[in-house]
């Protein structure tokens, strides 16, 4: 038999050299090439999809012949976890779930192991992390209990699935996909070959025996899951782990889901007996906001199909420099150096001397432009030290010529901050005459929350006025 040649992979997109490089001509990463064994193309399971003892290949089938699965979903006994999974488990699905070490992504999977081990049978638990004796010592204050929970100490895939194959799981969870490796492969665990191997072969199990598949993955420093953008394309749902370590608040988002909406989010709190789901995270994320403080506004954001209640908060302060500082945290950098152009211009704020600060609170991040609005408020509060008008939530998204522009879904938004107790709500002149043209159904739930005056703008010049007390 010949020698498998040795081939050189870029670690960061999996691109094949025949030789070692200094920098990838595909991705531009340096000194990311590592040797790795070609494996012959013709052996090995991958030769066909989902070709596993006990399945038959069969060619193509007719779309009508095909049996329309039913789309039941498996809870995992989680509330905040089903919904980021967009309701559920879908069985035979090969889920993801990455997130930095130490932010709970194996107490997480271990409640939702029991809960599923109770309710719908065995699950096994492969980690190559820890021994059985500490998983059971986490158990034990997750209060785990006798449910048919199996673990393995393992990091060989191959053994792994003849595990599969003894115990007959019907949730099978991998921790984390870096440590494992296949006996195919002669490179380190970690390297984009194993984890590509890994992903491929549990794959397999899931589609090939429909035994729905946690698959944890390590972030790195930068944010991506180490090694593999590869795994993502892989994978059905994509699950990321977010928060601050120092904060026992834990944010769960999807950022890829095929069956289901993506940015949805779940948050949990990090107790003494693990994560416990948070029912109202809005209250959560106002908890500890300063009333009527300068440089804080309340933004009626939207995660997914959810709407949610957070401060942002800004400071100005006059620069001790030549150069003035401008820092985000929790919303992206270039997004504020053109709000603040845009309120230079178009608001006649000045903010060239000054450094700006701004932060979402309580650990958050926000992509989507309805925060604009918020945080011109906040920045314009803080630079004329004014509060805003105390009861005050607001949202929308800022154009270039300091227009307000409409955001969608304004009505959740709008009942959510009603919810919480907001009487007066500064949004989009466009939003409010579509809420208008249907008004907003029901009574907000909450029986002693009213209904909030609704105060449409069209402009930032406009919206601060409105706003600043
Ligand atoms: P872990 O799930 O091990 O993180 P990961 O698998 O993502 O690396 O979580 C570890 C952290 O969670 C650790 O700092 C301790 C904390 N923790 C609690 O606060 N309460 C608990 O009940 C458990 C099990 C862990
Ligand atoms: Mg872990």
């Amino acid at each position: 038999m010949k020698q498998p040649k040795p081939v050189f992979v870029c670690q960061e997109c999996g691109t094949q050299q025949p030789k070692w490089q200094g920098k990838c001509h595909d991705c531009g990463a340096f000194n990311s090439f590592v040797e790795e064994l070609a494996v012959d193309p013709g052996a090995g399971p991958t030769s066909h999809r989902y070709s596993l003892a006990g399945v038959v290949p069969q060619g193509a089938v007719k779309y009508a012949d095909i049996e329309a699965s039913k789309a039941d979903r498996i809870s995992t006994g989680i509330n905040e976890f089903d919904r980021v999974l967009g309701g559920g488990i879908v069985p035979g699905s090969l889920i993801l779930l990455g997130g930095e070490p130490g932010i709970g992504k194996s107490t997480l999977l271990l409640q939702a192991a029991a809960n599923f081990a109770n309710a719908v049978g065995p699950v096994l638990y492969a980690s190559g992390e820890e021994s059985e004796h500490q998983i059971k010592a986490r158990g034990d204050r997750l209060g785990v209990g006798d449910a048919p929970l199996y673990l393995l100490a393992e990091t060989c895939i191959e053994r792994i699935l003849e595990e599969v194959g003894r115990v007959r799981p019907a949730l099978i969870i991998v921790d984390s996909v870096q440590t494992v490796f296949s006996l195919k492969f002669q490179s380190a665990p970690g390297s984009i070959g194993q984890v590509r191997e890994a992903a491929t072969q549990f794959l397999f199990t899931a589609k090939g025996h429909n035994i729905p598949t946690f698959l944890v993955g390590h972030v790195t420093k930068d944010g991506s899951i180490a090694g593999p953008k590869a795994l993502e394309h892989v994978v059905d749902t994509v699950l990321y782990f977010e928060g601050e370590r120092h904060h026992s608040h834990r944010v769960v988002r999807a950022v890829k889901n095929r069956f289901g909406a993506v940015s949805e989010l779940g948050v949990f709190e990090m107790t003494g007996a693990g994560l416990r789901p948070v029912p109202n995270p809005s209250a959560l994320f106002l908890a500890e906001r300063p009333a009527a403080t300068p440089g804080s506004a309340v933004l009626c954001c939207l995660e997914g199909s959810r709407p949610l209640l957070v401060e942002v908060q800004a400071l100005v302060s006059t620069s001790s420099y030549g150069t003035s500082r401008r820092m985000a945290v929790g919303i992206d950098q270039n997004r504020l150096s053109l709000l603040l152009a845009v309120l230079e211009k178009r608001a006649g704020l000045h903010l060239v001397t000054d450094d700006v600060f701004v932060n979402i609170a309580g650990g958050m991040s926000i992509d989507e432009p309805a925060v604009d609005l918020a945080l011109v408020a906040a920045v314009a509060s803080s630079l004329r030290n004014r509060p805003i008008t105390p009861g005050t939530a607001v949202f929308g998204e800022v154009g270039l010529g300091g227009e307000i522009r409409g955001v969608a879904q304004a009505n959740l938004r709008i009942r959510e901050a009603e919810q919480m107790g907001f009487t007066r709500i500064v949004l989009p002149a466009s939003n409010v005459e579509s809420e208008m043209a249907e008004p907003r159904g029901s009574a907000p739930q909450n029986a002693e929350a009213g209904k909030a005056e609704l105060v449409g703008v069209r402009s930032v010049g406009e919206a601060l006025d409105m706003l600043l007390a």
